[in-house]
């Protein structure tokens, strides 16, 4: 369903990404970690059409998504980092834009829109503007934006970032239930706990280069069987020398 070729981007000197190669499967949440500045963003930005790679290619259910930017973006859905919510519009106004670009039929969004505020308990705000939004509302306010248009592959930048635990769960069950439906997940995360619960596999990235892949069960059996994959993660990518650090306190 996902695949990226070759794939390398450079900032001037910088190599962001090193020669990427990854295979995703259809209905696979794939959990891609690492640590900051490995790459994460940019892989997905480039995956999702935003950012052009140096070299290599990334095919979304065979669609090259710079030679076909249209039809493999009609079937992705991305949750960013930092999303951009226009701060004027209602909720229901932005969730209705997004309807329309996705030429979702008017009737089916207005049964599909009370549906999703009632999923992540936005209804009394549905008509506020989304300025006046906490940080979590925007971010379930987006994830409704994705849902609305049934995407095929959902790409997720730290997605539980803000949430409330009950929201947490709610996404957790969501995706959970969307991957049996064949949904692909991509998605990064610092917290080991939802990649270890969640993913069916990690892939470990630093300095642009995959350096671990496979299930938690295939990590621990390659690299250490007793660890935990927070002992793993930090054995792979050098996080353990931090008592060196202390000494600036
Ligand atoms: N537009 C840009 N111009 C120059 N360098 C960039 C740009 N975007 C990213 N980089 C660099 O590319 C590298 C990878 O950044 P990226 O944002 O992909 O990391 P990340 O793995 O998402 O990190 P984090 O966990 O902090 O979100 C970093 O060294 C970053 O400084
Ligand atoms: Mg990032």
């Amino acid at each position: 369903m996902l695949q990226i070729i070759n794939l390398t981007k450079t900032f001037g000197s910088l190599k962001a990404i090193d020669n990427l190669n990854l295979d995703i499967p259809e209905g696979e949440i794939f959990g891609f970690l690492g640590p900051n500045g490995a790459g994460k963003t940019t892989t997905i930005k480039i995956m999702c059409g935003l950012l052009k790679p140096t070299e290599g290619k990334v095919l979304i259910d065979g669609y090259d998504i710079q030679k076909e930017p249209e039809k493999a973006k009609q079937i992705i859905g991305l949750i960013p980092d930092h999303p951009f919510i226009y701060p004027k519009l209602t909720g229901r106004e932005f969730l209705r834009f997004i309807g329309s670009l996705y030429r979702i039929p008017l009737k089916e969004q207005e049964e599909k829109i009370p549906e999703l505020f009632n999923m992540f308990e936005l209804n009394q705000w549905s008509d506020d503007l989304i300025e006046s939004y906490s940080h979590g509302m925007q971010q379930k306010l987006v994830m409704s934006g994705v849902l609305l248009h049934n995407p095929k592959v959902i790409f997720l930048d730290e997605p539980m970032v803000g949430l409330d635990p009950k929201s947490a769960r709610l996404v957790k069950e969501i995706f959970f239930n969307l991957s049996k439906r064949g949904v692909t997940i991509f998605m990064s995360t610092h917290t080991l706990e939802i990649a270890e619960k969640m993913c069916h596999r990690i892939g470990i990235i630093q300095t642009g280069k995959v350096i671990a892949l496979g299930s938690k069960e295939t990590l621990q059996e390659n690299i250490s069987p007793d660890k935990n994959l927070e002992d793993i993660f930090l054995e792979l990518t050098g996080g353990t020398e931090y008592a060196e650090l202390l000494k600036y306190l």
